[in-house]
């Protein structure tokens, strides 16, 4: 059953920002269950382990609706430690898909946001200062109820000289800024299809193990969570593991995966340089995401590793939640069903057999 989006896709992202959210994000008041919460994440109670992932929550104003709305865990979009101007218009458009995601599908781009409900979303991790998030962040994050627990994400930006020892320093930078907000959940986007869809972070384990390092040397015992992007090679993963996974209190998988996105007539659906590859998201992904969450359960048992598992992608059912429980996910979430469905988190609480 589809509502109107919190996010609205025809409207510009600055729109959206100012104007939003939309729908019945729009006027929300707090509601609580009235049992204490009886699930942990990563040493702080929450109700269910339920929440929205990096992304649709734009700003403060997102996340509180989010809360109020009984989304547990939400994650403040990505930050940067600079301001970033968002991809042009248009951002998010629904693309059809029947059935799974297949590697190398061009897919037909438009706004017909029907069941089932996947889309392709492009932004360019936009940022304003930090002089406006961090205080806008620090609200949000005191907003939370006990039972409830928000996530600030950020990410580095590769200077244009490639400079890496500039970059480490971004993502220290960037650690610092989002600890002094009071979160009690940072996590770092290791996955951003935009800075280089085939050299994702993830997939550079010598470099993610430097800025894991690097930001635990800042943030302490504060809990960090990496996010990862879908990993075809398990051989891979064991190995980013081995080097990473003793390091880190979560993760967070899966990101959008890219595909070729035309529309109708078979013109580059998103306007601009680098857009004609675009991430996707939404049911068509949802078998990448439990592949993940069980081979992350899998590694974690037999290497005796931590850390948590958040299992992202399609996750927009209680039916899909208990999936991604039984799968191994210690905590389960939902951008783009979220979107459209401002109810998913209640729905999930009165329907799930897993929580
Ligand atoms: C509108 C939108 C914006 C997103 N922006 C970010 C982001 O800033 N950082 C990030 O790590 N992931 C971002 N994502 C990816 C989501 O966190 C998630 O990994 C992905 O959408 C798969 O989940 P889903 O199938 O429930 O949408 C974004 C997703 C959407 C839909």
């Amino acid at each position: 059953m589809h509502s109107e989006p919190f996010y609205d896709p025809a409207k510009s992202y600055l729109d959206n920002f100012e104007h939003g959210p939309f729908g019945l994000f729009a006027n929300t008041s707090p509601s609580f269950p009235a049992t204490p919460p009886r699930r942990q994440f990563l040493g702080q109670p929450v109700f269910a382990p339920f929440g929205i992932p990096a992304g649709p929550l734009i700003n403060g104003k997102f996340v509180k609706a989010a809360l109020d709305m009984g989304f547990d865990i939400p994650v403040y979009k990505t930050v940067r430690t600079r301001r970033q101007a968002c991809h042009p218009w248009p951002n998010v458009l629904g693309v059809r898909v029947t059935g799974d995601l297949k590697p190398g599908q061009t897919l037909v781009a438009g706004t017909d946001y029907s069941e089932p409900l996947s889309i392709t979303n492009s932004f360019g991790v936009p940022s304003f200062d930090p002089d406006f998030w961090q205080p806008d962040m620090a609200e949000a994050a005191a907003y939370a109820r006990p039972g409830q627990v928000v996530v600030g994400s950020f990410q580095a930006t590769l200077p244009e000289n490639g400079n890496s020892a500039a970059y480490l320093q971004d993502f220290r930078l960037g650690a610092r800024l989002v600890k002094e907000t009071g979160v009690k959940v940072i996590e770092v986007n290791l996955s951003c299809p935009n800075e280089g869809t085939a050299h994702l972070l993830c997939f550079d384990i010598a470099r993610s193990r430097q800025v894991v390092e690097a930001i635990k040397e800042e943030i302490g015992s504060l809990p960090l969570v990496i996010k990862l992007a879908y990993y075809q090679n398990h051989a891979k993963l064991r190995e980013f593991l081995n080097e990473v996974g003793g390091a880190v209190d979560g993760i967070a998988s899966i990101n959008t995966i890219a595909a070729e996105v035309r529309d109708a007539s078979g013109r580059q659906a998103l306007p601009g340089e680098g857009r004609l590859r675009s991430g996707v998201c939404g049911s068509a992904v949802k078998w990448a995401g439990l592949e993940m969450a069980s081979t992350l359960a899998r590694l974690r048992a037999e290497l005796g590793m931590k850390f948590a598992i958040l299992g992202v992608g399609g996750a927009g059912t209680p039916e899909a939640f208990d999936e991604y429980r039984r799968a191994g996910a210690d905590v389960v979430m939902s951008a783009t069903a979220a979107m459209w469905n401002p109810r998913l988190a209640q729905q999930i609480k009165e329907h799930a057999h897993e929580l």
